[in-house]
Order: C-alpha cells, then sequence, then structure tokens
C-alpha cells in the first residue's frame, strides 16, 4: 500500500516537482515511511529518503530541478525496510527509466534471480526494483520506450499501479492491475495517481484505469490502451469533490476536520435515497436486487465493526445476517443459496483482504455487493453491485466520517432490501445530521479525555446495537492514543476481561436506546464495584446520573440509531485523549489507510 503519482505539464508550463512533492502529500495517507520522486529530462534525476515527506522535500533543490515528466512515490514498506535505497523509484543499471509501484510482484524473486544472473545489480530489497531491469533488457533489444514498458509489465504477476519516466522522454507510462489508478486531465497538465486528493487542486475532471489498462500521460494528451496495445475509449468524469475537501480547513488534523464533517456526509449519503411522503428508501445503484435469503458480511477494522452492525439490522428484519472478518472468511465452507447477497464493506474498496472475500464469494456463485467510499475502486469491480457511501475523501488513517457514512449507508440497505422502512425511520435519518451536529457543538469528551489520560487501559461496553459501537470506539482509542483498549459486549465483562477492570481503566458505557437496560446498569455496576471510574455516553439523565463519573450526551433517536450518535462521543474521546498525549493523530505509528496486502 503505498501512494504513486505522475505528471506532464503542458507545453509551456514547467514546476513539475512542486507538482509531484504537492501531490505526494495528497497521498501521504496511503503510506509515510519515505518518499521519493523522478523527474526526467535529458537524463533521469532521482532523489528518496527514509521517513515521512518532510525528509524527502528538505533533500530536493526545488529551484534547480525541473523537466518534463516526472514521477514520485509515498511507501508503506512490503518487502525491504523503510530506508533510502528502498524508497522508490527505482531504476535500472544505467539511469536511462525511474519506477514507482503500488502492489506486490509475486514472481519478483524469480525474476529477480534470472536478472541477477544476467549480471544486473540490485540497489535495494523490493519487489520493484525487477521493472525497471526488464525494461533495460527490452530497449537493449531495440524496443521503443511503450514497448518496453509493456513488456515488462507483462512478466509480472501479482498487483501492481506501476508509473516511470525514461531520459529524454516527455511521457509518463502507466499500468494498473489490481491496484487504483486514476488519470486527471487538467488544463495545465495530465496527472496520473493512486488517488484524486493528489491532483484535486489542479483538475477534477478524471479517468479511471481499470485493471490491465496502460496509459501514457505526456504534453499533447492521455492515451489508454488494453493490454494487446488496442486503443480504449475512455470518458472523462467530473468529480464531485471540491479542492478544500482535500485540505484541513483550519481543523489541526484530518481526523478533526473529518469528525466534524459527519453532518455534510450524511446528509450526502441519504440524499436522493429517501421518500418524506411514503417512507420508503431506494438506492437506485442496487437495481434488481431483491430481499436476500440471507446475507454474509465480510469487512476489517472499523468496516468489519459497521458490518456487525448491519448484520444485526437485517436479523431483526428477519433476515439471516453474519459478519465476518474478510480474512477469515470462507465462502465455500458457509454454503449460500442462489438468493443469498454477500456484502463487501470497505471505504477504500482497495482492501485486500475484503476484496479476495468477494472473490472467494463471486467463485462461489453468491451475488456480491460492495459498499464502498471510493468510485471506481476495486472493490466496485469486483462486485455485482456497488453502493457509494458518498463520504468524500478520507485522509485521516483512522476511519471517521466514513464508518458515519457506512453505518447509514447499511442501515437504508437493509430498510431499501427488506421493504422495512416507514415514515418515522425516514423522519430519524434526516434527523441524524443536525443531531450529530448538537453533539459536535456541545460534547464535554475533551474534559473527559483530560481527565483520564493517564489511564493504563480503556473498556468499551455496551449491548445489542450499542455493542460493535464500543468495539469501534476501543479500535479508535487504541489506534491513536497507543493505549491499551478492549470493547466487548456488556454481558462479556464477567467472563474475563473484569480481572483486568480496576480504578486506573476507565469504563465506557454507552447507555443508550435498548443499550440502557437493567442488565447494562447491572453491568455499569459490576465495574464501579471494582473501583473503575465509568463513563456514561448516554440519551437519558435520570438512572444514570447517579451512578457514573462522566456522562457524554447524545440526542434520543430510534433504538437502531442510537450507535451512528453515540460514535461521535467515542471518536471525540479518543481525538482529545490523543491530543492530550500529543500523537501523531492523523498518521499513527505502523498504520497506513488503505491496506492492500493480504
Ligand atoms: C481504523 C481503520 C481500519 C480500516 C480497515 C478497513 O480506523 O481505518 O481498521 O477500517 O483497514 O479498511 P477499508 O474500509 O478501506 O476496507
Amino acid at each position: 500500500m503505498c501512494g504513486i503519482i505522475g505528471y506532464t505539464p503542458a507545453e509551456t508550463n514547467q514546476g513539475v516537482i512542486d507538482v509531484i512533492l504537492d501531490g505526494l502529500s495528497g497521498l501521504e495517507y496511503r503510506g509515510y515511511d519515505s518518499a521519493g520522486v523522478a523527474i526526467a529530462d535529458s537524463s533521469v534525476s532521482v532523489f528518496k529518503r527514509e521517513g515521512e515527506l518532510s525528509e524527502l522535500e528538505s533533500a530536493v533543490p526545488r529551484d534547480s530541478l525541473d523537466g518534463d515528466a516526472g514521477i514520485g512515490h509515498t511507501r508503506w514498506s512490503t518487502h525491504g525496510p523503510p530506508t533510502d535505497a528502498n524508497a522508490h523509484p527505482h531504476t535500472d543499471c544505467h539511469g536511462t527509466v525511474a519506477v514507482a509501484h503500488n502492489g506486490i510482484i509475486e514472481n519478483y524473486r524469480a525474476l529477480r534471480a534470472e536478472l541477477e544472473a544476467a549480471g544486473h545489480e540490485f540497489d535495494s530489497a523490493t519487489d520493484t526494483e525487477v521493472i525497471p531491469h526488464l525494461i533495460e533488457i527490452a530497449l537493449e533489444q531495440g524496443a521503443d520506450a511503450e514497448t518496453a514498458f509493456r513488456r515488462a509489465i507483462g512478466q509480472l504477476e501479482g498487483s501492481y499501479a506501476v508509473v516511470a519516466v525514461f531520459s529524454g522522454l516527455e511521457g509518463v507510462y502507466a499500468a494498473r492491475h489490481q491496484s487504483p489508478l486514476v488519470v486527471g486531465v487538467g488544463e495545465d497538465g495530465y496527472h496520473i495517481a493512486s488517488d484524486v486528493p493528489a491532483f484535486l487542486e489542479h483538475t477534477d475532471r478524471v479517468i479511471y484505469l481499470q485493471d490491465g489498462q496502460f496509459a501514457t500521460i505526456c504534453p499533447s494528451g492521455v492515451e489508454v490502451t488494453d493490454e494487446r496495445g488496442s486503443i480504449v475509449e475512455t470518458s472523462v468524469e467530473t468529480i464531485a469533490w471540491e479542492p478544500e475537501d482535500a485540505g484541513k480547513s483550519g481543523y489541526g488534523h484530518y481526523m478533526q476536520k473529518e469528525i466534524n464533517e459527519q453532518p455534510r456526509a450524511i446528509r450526502d449519503c441519504i440524499r436522493g435515497r429517501l421518500s418524506d411522503l411514503d417512507g420508503t428508501v431506494s438506492i437506485d445503484e442496487l437495481g434488481g436486487v431483491g430481499r436476500p435469503s440471507a446475507v454474509h458480511f465480510v469487512a476489517c477494522g472499523t468496516s468489519y465493526h459497521a458490518s456487525l452492525y448491519a448484520a444485526r439490522l437485517f436479523r431483526d428484519r428477519g433476515v439471516p445476517a453474519m459478519a465476518f472478518h474478510a480474512s477469515e472468511y470462507d465462502a465455500d465452507a458457509v454454503p449460500l443459496d442462489n438468493e443469498a447477497l454477500v456484502v463487501g464493506v470497505t471505504q477504500s474498496g482497495e482492501t485486500a483482504d475484503t476484496l479476495s472475500a468477494l472473490r472467494g464469494a463471486n467463485r462461489a456463485g453468491a451475488e456480491t455487493l460492495s459498499v464502498t467510499n471510493v468510485v471506481g475502486s476495486s472493490a466496485s469491480r469486483e462486485a455485482d453491485h456497488v453502493m457509494y457511501i458518498r463520504a468524500g475523501p478520507e485522509i485521516s488513517v483512522a476511519a471517521t466520517k466514513t464508518f458515519a457514512s457506512q453505518q447509514v449507508a447499511l442501515a437504508m440497505l437493509s430498510d431499501a432490501l427488506t421493504d422495512a422502512s416507514s415514515r418515522g425511520s425516514v423522519e430519524a435519518l434526516r434527523a441524524l445530521p443536525d443531531q450529530i451536529q448538537s453533539i459536535l457543538d456541545d460534547s464535554r469528551a475533551r474534559e473527559s479525555a483530560d481527565t483520564y489520560a493517564d489511564a493504563d487501559a480503556y473498556f468499551f461496553i455496551g449491548r445489542g446495537y450499542g455493542a460493535p459501537v464500543a468495539l469501534e470506539g476501543a479500535l479508535k482509542m487504541k489506534e491513536i492514543t497507543y493505549k491499551h483498549a478492549e470493547g466487548f459486549p456488556a454481558g462479556e465483562l464477567k467472563h474475563g476481561p473484569l480481572a483486568l477492570v480496576n480504578e486506573r481503566t476507565p469504563v465506557v458505557a454507552v447507555v443508550s436506546g435498548e443499550s440502557k437496560s437493567e442488565k447494562m446498569l447491572g453491568n455499569v455496576k459490576e465495574v464501579e464495584a471494582r473501583g473503575a471510574p465509568v463513563i456514561a455516553v448516554t440519551d437519558s439523565a435520570g438512572e444514570v446520573q447517579s451512578d457514573v463519573d462522566d456522562i457524554l450526551r447524545v440526542p434520543q433517536t430510534k433504538p437502531r440509531f442510537m450507535p451512528i450518535l453515540a460514535n461521535v462521543q467515542l471518536q471525540l474521546l479518543s481525538y482529545w485523549t490523543a491530543h492530550r498525549l500529543g500523537r501523531s493523530i492523523d498518521k499513527p505509528r505502523n498504520l497506513a489507510k488503505s491496506v492492500t496486502v493480504e
């Protein structure tokens, strides 16, 4: 999982290095352990640095470096540790071609052995470095740059998005297979990148490349071809994102901005999908999908928590439904009839485990649906159907607004596929953005965060619809604060975890909706008896108030929408705790936004 970018300016414009470096900052969420650039002129100049992009920026002589085309890369290591040498781009023996790559080349060992036996010298431990050497061989055999590039790509097995520049040539050569790549059609030049934020400030006109396609961008235009080299007709789409969508807009961190964007994200998610008059939900993209006989959700991390929530929604409507960790899913082990639906829930649409689970479901003959945020992502193409959550770009590694939008999208999905909606439900969905805004305006999460920031560990508990969101609250807390945090269905506490509870382990209890039951209040008392401070996320005052140490309030809604509101307080609690502890909030250690390896 890495970010790659390429750019060729139209004739009268220069500034290649600035466009590449600025573009990389829009891709840093895809990886940030090292970065590099290559600028092609009469020769190829390469600069690479271990560490965050700022390290590279201080190493690059911006003022004296320019050329006809450039590529860049921001890395999250898979083959070889993050070092200057392993950072991309990589070059051939003569420095004629430079290559940046996102993905994994599965046959690189065999290729490297052959290349080394033929006398090629390698500088890195990466799988990527075989590509420039394969290109070098084709060039030596007399191939032109495009043919050499195509011949090298043809020898790769695995997943890749690749960009290359050659000395003395104006173009950027690109290919994709199972890793994302999108072309930006600008007035001042042509861009190509793993994701739109890399060039959004220059253009909102894009061409999504498909698996097996090649693209060449040069000053005069873009040419897309298939594996055989035949020209492919493509359409230029205008995307609805604004440039400031990819910036911090004055917030301290992308995560804070994205938490605050949730009212708008949810408005976008429900737009055009609800009918107030008859209380129905309709999702145009779903076409002929009917009531499923059963539903399997496959997802990872935060998306898995959204899936646990969704599975419960379907079960409550009489449809057998289960959520699976995508990495553990075996479509053949849990047979499905032909009216069953397998739903891949993935914000990025590029999570390898989820894609692999979807492919398994396709092979087993199930009908498949992807619920994703990224138009044109791999997940949107792997499944028979796709539903977009419309959250807009999420840059912070920790998923926040996309989780809210997933919950809302999945709630609408369950209503639409089971014909279970009602006017009251539509009204409650429509009220969510304002209710979230009121939480954002009045939250006391920062005070609670300050009070408990030196805790040894945090526990999160909830029941029913409150259980998945308790797991999500704990994931967010551990991810950005590096504190030990665990989430449990509240009833599970006494079966083991209670042994860890003491006065230095605050317990965050979701005591809202059906989670407000006597049983839940009993669980709160259990932890209090062990001396743990309790922070209640609640829509009620009376019975809870007297029993807990801190209250984080949420407005009342239908029980099944309660976790969407409760989660906002949990996000804020984690955010302010990480803030207090001075953590790297948008880029937590060891993590990356898009996990494209299994
Ligand atoms: C946590 C987080 C991850 C992702 C997981 C799946 O904040 O972001 O747990 O939810 O890596 O990613 P997607 O949804 O892109 O498949």
